[in-house]
């Protein structure tokens, strides 16, 4: 983000980026053009934007440096980068792909297309997500002429550590190592296992995976990661929170991601028959003792027009001005000074310079009840909600 748009410059975002992209918007103090996901009112879950919304933005806002956008997302889903790509490319613009989840997608062809492969210009992948990376351990990809890399190097200098980890470095380049050499059949492994794992956790009567069919199709994803398996719990009558902790406390297994009605597991070419096993055993306990897992406090999910918050003040100028800590039921129509992003997937309800509505700020309090984690709010269980002071 660092290296294609500075202080006041625009860049086109996907508003389901993670946090880590408000952070580079934070710090770099960009204007953030924000493109809206693809709404699924049926199964309430954001798809990826569409390459139409992009160029609709940029039609609108000529002036963009560039486009971002988060793919796959943290269920799985993907966008129809190739169109994105064109869009950019027909105005001369980089696209930056956040890939945290992608760090797998070259090593297969049964896997969704990677960034690079879509003809993205840069993608920033998570090896320690999906690969086997030490935590920490990401890297970037960079390709064509729209960036130039002496800039990206410099710029990236600036987010970095002047005493890098050894031990890091010779994770990543372990596994470029182990992808090079034995990628394509770990990955046909992982494909086989997940394919089997899925067919099992329905067979048993317990909740539904959700499959290529559910999320993929006009007007929603491009493509689905088969290993990101989402499993619907939402016929036991309680909520992915409530299914996760259990879980854990009685399985000792943590699920990936969860919320108001879906737990997530993410295979990887690390599982085999005996992990799948523990998950598909702790999956079946579960729905056997859903009884005590209910009743679990209901979310108010507002439809996404509610959610959708007016960026009214740079992310940058709201985050470092002068702010104050007020009651919640008192935030509404005050500008956000901080990130109040659920955890996982970590993607901010609202950021800072955002005009707060009664509708977010009830979602995040009702969420926070039923077990929504809100890690980066000053106050977590989100009773007080930071502000600006001084509005433009
Ligand atoms: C979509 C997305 N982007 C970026 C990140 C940040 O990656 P890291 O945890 O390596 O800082 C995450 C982490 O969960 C993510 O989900």
């Amino acid at each position: 983000m660092l290296s294609v748009a500075g202080p006041h410059e625009k860049l086109i975002i996907g508003r389901d980026a993670h946090k880590s992209v408000v952070s580079g918007l934070i710090l770099a103090g960009i204007v953030p053009i924000w493109v809206d996901p693809q709404w699924d009112p049926g199964l309430h879950l954001a798809h990826p934007p569409s390459a139409d919304a992009f160029r609709a933005a940029l039609a609108e806002h000529p002036d963009a440096r560039g486009a971002l956008v988060t793919a796959p997302t943290p269920y799985g889903t993907c966008s129809d980068l190739a169109g994105i790509v064109q869009v950019c490319h027909e105005h001369g613009l980089p696209l930056i792909v956040d890939e945290a989840w992608g760090a797998h997608l070259p090593f297969h062809p049964d896997l969704p297309a990677w960034a690079m492969d879509a003809g993205a210009d840069i993608c920033v992948t998570c090896v320690h997500k999906t690969g086997s990376g030490l935590e920490q351990g990401s890297v970037f990809h960079l390709q064509g002429n729209l960036i130039e890399p002496e800039v990206l190097k410099q710029r990236a200098d600036l987010l970095g550590t002047t005493s890098p980890s050894v031990l890091m470095y010779a994770a990543v380049d372990g596994r470029r190592r182990q992808m090079v050499e034995r990628g394509h059949a770990l990955f046909g492994d992982a494909l086989t296992l997940a394919r089997e794992t899925r067919a099992r956790i329905t067979a048993a009567d317990g909740p539904r995976v959700h499959g290529h069919d559910d999320f993929c199709g006009p007007g929603r994803a491009a493509d689905l990661d088969p290993l990101q398996v989402i499993v619907d719990i939402s016929a036991l009558g309680t909520t992915g929170y409530a299914v996760a902790d259990w879980i854990r406390e009685h399985h000792h297994v943590n699920l990936r991601l969860s919320d108001h009605r879906r737990s997530s597991a993410q295979l990887t070419h690390a599982d085999n028959r005996d992990t799948a096993d523990v998950l598909v055993a702790a999956l079946e306990d579960a729905a056997r003792h859903a009884d005590r897992l209910r009743p679990a406090r209901r979310v108010e999910v507002p439809d996404p027009a509610a959610l959708r918050l007016e960026q009214v003040m740079l992310p940058r100028d709201a985050f470092f001005g002068r702010s104050e800590q007020v009651p919640w039921e008192k935030a509404a129509g005050r500008v956000c000074a901080e990130m109040l992003a659920p955890y996982p997937p970590g993607i901010p309800a609202a950021l800072p310079g955002e005009r707060l509505t009664t509708e977010v700020l009830r979602y995040l309090r009702g969420g926070v009840e039923a077990g929504m984690v809100v890690p980066d709010a000053a106050d977590m269980d989100v009773t007080t909600i930071r502000v600006a002071t001084e509005e433009p």
